[in-house]
């Protein structure tokens, strides 16, 4: 199902900030890596709803989970003060390798960090440093890995950013399968929304942005 009519989904790209030049050329190189894969990028209408959260909040440490080819961590590094910084996590060294290719050639790319490996065991680090005083608590995260270890991520933002942080979710209407969940992926995601409509930890809204957006405040 398509979340939004392409022409709308078009009119809104259109009358929104454009993409800066290395973002363009981060959606031509992985189109070039991954032909297949090249649409988890979440592309120029999230992005700038990205780079728009992190900026309208202030936020100066912003956690990823799912860097893929680094166009979102691009978008929340566009977002936060000159001094800030977004931590990504991803297990895949070649798509973390094209994204560092690019970060390294603008000034956002420099607020960056990478921790490559399985995102469950590099937030026990980042949990580690952060009760070492060696970290301050994120301000803002945004989940974007495997989504049956949603709950997983969702749970550990509550050790890792500060009370009144935010947490986006994406594919939280995984191409409208949500509505009616057949397969294993459409109840993942399902039973996470659910999960979040119950926590009480959180104010939240579910936006129809691209594939579905979760945003969410910890009060
Ligand atoms: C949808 S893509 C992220 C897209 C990215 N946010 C963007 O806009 O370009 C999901 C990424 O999660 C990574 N991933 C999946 N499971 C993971 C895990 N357990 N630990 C770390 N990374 C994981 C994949 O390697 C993939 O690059």
């Amino acid at each position: 199902m398509e979340i939004t009519p392409a022409s709308i989904h078009d009119y809104c790209v259109l009358h929104s900030s454009q993409p800066s030049p290395t973002q363009v050329e981060l959606v031509e190189a992985t189109k070039r890596f991954a032909p297949h894969v090249a649409h988890m990028q979440v592309g120029n209408m999230e992005g700038k709803f990205l780079t728009l959260i992190a900026s309208l909040m202030g936020a100066n440490h912003v956690l990823e989970f799912g860097t893929f080819t680094g166009y979102s961590a691009l978008s929340l590094a566009e977002g936060v003060s000159e001094n800030g910084k977004v931590v990504t996590l991803d297990r895949d060294p070649k798509a973390v390798a094209i994204a560092k290719a690019h970060w390294g050639k603008c000034a956002e790319g420099k607020k960056i960090e990478s921790l490559l490996g399985d995102a469950k065991e590099s937030i026990k680090l980042l949990e580690a440093e952060i009760a070492a005083g060696k970290r301050p608590h994120f301000d803002l995260a945004f989940i974007d890995a495997d989504k049956a270890a949603y709950p997983l991520y969702w749970e550990a933002c509550f050790r890792l950013l500060r009370k009144g942080g935010a947490i986006l979710v994406d594919n939280v209407l995984w191409s409208g399968g949500v509505l009616h969940p057949e397969d294993a992926s459409d109840h993942a995601i399902h039973n996470f929304n659910q999960l979040v409509l119950r926590d009480a930890r959180v104010q939240k809204v579910m936006l129809p942005i691209r594939d579905g957006i979760c945003l969410a405040r910890i009060i």
